[in-house]
């Protein structure tokens, strides 16, 4: 971007970030836009980090901040924890990786099918996309039928069938109540788009009547109970349970992508909520750090994959159940005892807490949302619900808040999630709250400038 272009927080990063700047300078002649990962880019270039240890990190210029963040709610007990340490440290001597099972894919299996009432057997993947696929795949499958449906602004990963209305264009995208699927992106098939049924999010009797349409073709739904990537927006009450009563009824399968929301509980939302799917799709904190992910659920529908059995599901895949992510899945699992979980969604509450009463206090229109751990910072005087709600927020004032934080040594998500981990104490939430009233301090009039042109 042209120097004269530039925001006071953009030049301010500029200038504080040399390092970063040259690696990004490097990496865009070998990378399309100088990136290997769209979520981690920004404008005017993205932040290269050289380490970290519980919840710091350090960039490449060597400064220290507050990451609040943990891989995009990955790490929930921070940087190099050393039980995850020491057990990738101790697999990598015996080997990374090998042609056979080994006995640490069926220890991380039994404490997944220990934690979650509702997988009775599990399968590992690489990443939550691969996850989000086969629990497709498998509905598919098991019912005979061939579409998906999934809540519009819901995050499933980037496979052709994930990438339909998470941000549709709101133009086009039809009445809240009765979204039209749209591609996300190019390259995905016109039949991916036709084979999609998108539902509202928090509008129990508008999905209700959707499926109920598709009664005959429709295989499953997806739906993650904490919209993510779409907001950080809890299910609310009436919700899933509408979700789960339809597709018992009309013989569709429910699967809960709880690749985020896993963090939540140590039985994931689904424990929190008392509703039960009969697929979940896991991620994130299950791979403590490395890249880990699972689908699983009702042993009758999982048995699909079964080798032994005739036209079985396949799942291939040269580093599924890969030894150094199970042990260290394991070992950051072990960790997450129930007061562990307690203790993250009371500092989650009085961090929630906290950022409403700073906003409220200098004028600004803003929407705390989240649950337990996890919180989304949205710059709107709509109450935030599902993805139109969410659309409602400011872009330009979150860009501000995001680099605002970098520049005073805080790392959230540009989108404006936070994720709390488990070294991130009172004295930590403090800071990110002083560093937030700063922020709101040098930008306040122009913030409300912007909400008052906008009616906000
Ligand atoms: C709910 C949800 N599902 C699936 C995915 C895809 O996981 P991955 O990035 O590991 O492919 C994500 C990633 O953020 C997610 O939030």
């Amino acid at each position: 971007m042209a120097a004269e272009g530039r925001t006071a927080e953009e030049a301010r990063y500029v200038a504080t970030t040399p390092g970063s700047c040259e690696l990004h300078r490097r990496a865009a002649a070998v990378m399309p836009g100088g990136t290997t990962r769209t979520t981690v880019h920004f404008q005017p270039y993205p932040l290269y980090l050289e380490r970290g240890l519980g919840c710091r990190v350090w960039d490449v210029d060597g400064t220290e901040r507050l990451d609040m963040l943990g891989n995009y709610t990955a790490l929930i007990l921070g940087h190099a924890h050393p039980a995850v340490v020491a057990a990738v440290t101790a697999q990598v001597e015996r080997g990374t990786s090998f042609a056979a099972a080994t006995a640490a894919e069926v220890e991380l299996a039994e404490e997944l099918v220990g934690r979650v009432r509702s997988v009775e057997r599990v399968r590992f993947t690489n990443s939550g996309t691969e996850a989000t696929m086969y629990a497709m795949r498998l509905a598919r499958t098991f019912t005979g039928r061939p579409r998906l449906a999934r809540v519009e602004g819901g995050y499933h990963g980037t496979h052709d069938l994930a990438q339909v209305s998470t941000h549709p264009d709101l133009a086009t995208a039809g009445p809240a109540a009765r979204p039209v699927a749209e591609a996300d992106s190019p390259g995905i098939p016109r039949w991916v788009v036709h084979d999609t049924v998108v539902v509202p999010f928090n509008d129990p009797e508008g999905a209700v009547r959707i499926l109920r349409e598709h009664a005959h073709d429709v295989a499953g739904v997806i739906v993650e109970p904490v919209l993510g990537v779409g907001g950080t927006i809890p299910a609310e009450p009436g919700f899933l349970e509408a979700l789960r009563a339809v597709t018992a009824e009309l013989g569709m399968l429910l699967i809960f992508d709880e690749v985020i929301s896993f963090r939540v509980d140590r039985g994931g939302a689904q424990a929190l909520y008392g509703v039960e799917p009969d697929l979940t799709t896991l991620g994130k904190i299950i791979g403590g750090g490395l890249p880990v992910a699972a689908f699983g659920g009702r042993a009758e529908v999982m048995s699909c994959l079964d080798p032994e059995r005739e036209r079985s599901l396949p799942q291939g895949g040269t580093f599924n159940g890969h030894p150094l992510g199970m042990r260290a899945g394991l070992a950051q699992l072990r960790e997450l005892t129930p007061s562990v979980f307690r203790e993250l969604g009371e500092r989650g509450e009085w961090l929630r807490g906290r950022l409403r009463e700073t906003f409220a206090g200098r004028g600004i229109a803003a929407q705390i949302t989240g649950l337990a751990s996890l919180l989304n910072i949205h710059f709107t005087a709509v109450r935030v619900r599902d993805h139109r709600t969410m659309r409602a927020a400011s872009e330009p004032m979150k860009r501000d808040l995001f680099l605002g934080l970098l520049n005073r040594g805080v790392l959230i998500a540009p989108r404006g999630m936070l994720a709390i981990s488990t070294p991130v104490g009172y004295g930590e939430l403090s800071g990110v709250v002083a560093a937030v009233e700063d922020v709101v301090v040098e930008h306040a009039a122009a913030w409300r400038r912007l909400q008052s042109a906008q009616g906000a």
